[in-house]
């Protein structure tokens, strides 16, 4: 039986339309069955309302807090017996009850070599820094912020004429790359936590 997968998103959904190609093409033996964003306009949620994948969305101005907004969210994921959540773009930190309802089953993309630059704008914390290299990493989430288990990272140089935009999409051409590998690694059963890191078995 397939892998089921729900995404998680905010925004543009470029990963996101990264993952969906991927399950398409047979690359990851799974199927996106499930969207939710925080944003109504989204255009990642557009993407998927087109797919006809079933997407919700949840607003925060209707729960009284972060961890009923979050609970919310994570029944709507239970009841559809969901395998893993990727957060592509999901702008907002997860409560620690959401994740320990799903402990090992959420991945994250990051656009930094983490742990460096965590957090918002991290293209801009790099060239602000002024490292000659970043990237990009796939974590499993824990209660922290950017700071679960690494599964797998690609490397960009940064260049002295870079802009925030100009490092960007050089980063994003390789989340689209390690994204995909890294859900495809979890649905083939070769992704093993232990403590704070992933082994890889061999395939
Ligand atoms: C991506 O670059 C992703 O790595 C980043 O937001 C962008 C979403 O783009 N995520 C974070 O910064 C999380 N802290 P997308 O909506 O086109 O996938």
């Amino acid at each position: 039986m397939k892998g089921r997968i729900a995404v998680l998103l905010s925004g543009r959904g470029s990963n996101f339309r990264a993952l969906y190609k991927a399950t398409k093409e047979g690359k990851i033996p799974a199927e996106i069955v499930l969207v939710i964003t925080d944003k109504k306009d989204a255009p990642g949620a557009e993407s998927a309302r087109e797919y006809g994948i079933e997407t919700l969305y949840f607003r925060r101005k209707d729960y009284p807090d972060r961890v009923s907004f979050d609970m919310a969210i994570a029944d709507a994921i239970e009841e559809r017996n969901i395998d893993l959540i990727c957060l592509a773009g999901y702008m907002r930190i997860l409560t620690p009850e959401f994740v320990r309802r799903f402990k090992g089953r959420i991945m994250n993309i990051h656009p930094a070599l983490l742990p460096a630059f965590p957090g918002l704008h991290a293209q801009k914390q790099a060239i602000d820094y002024g490292v000659r290299y970043s990237g990009a990493t796939v974590h499993f989430v824990d209660e922290g912020v950017d700071s679960g288990p690494i599964i797998l990272q690609a490397v960009v140089p940064v260049y002295q004429d870079d802009t925030e935009e100009t490092l960007a999409e050089r980063i994003l051409k390789e989340e689209h790359r390690i994204y995909p590998e890294a859900v495809r690694l979890f649905f083939e059963g070769r992704l093993e936590i232990r403590g704070r890191k992933v082994f890889i078995r061999e395939g």
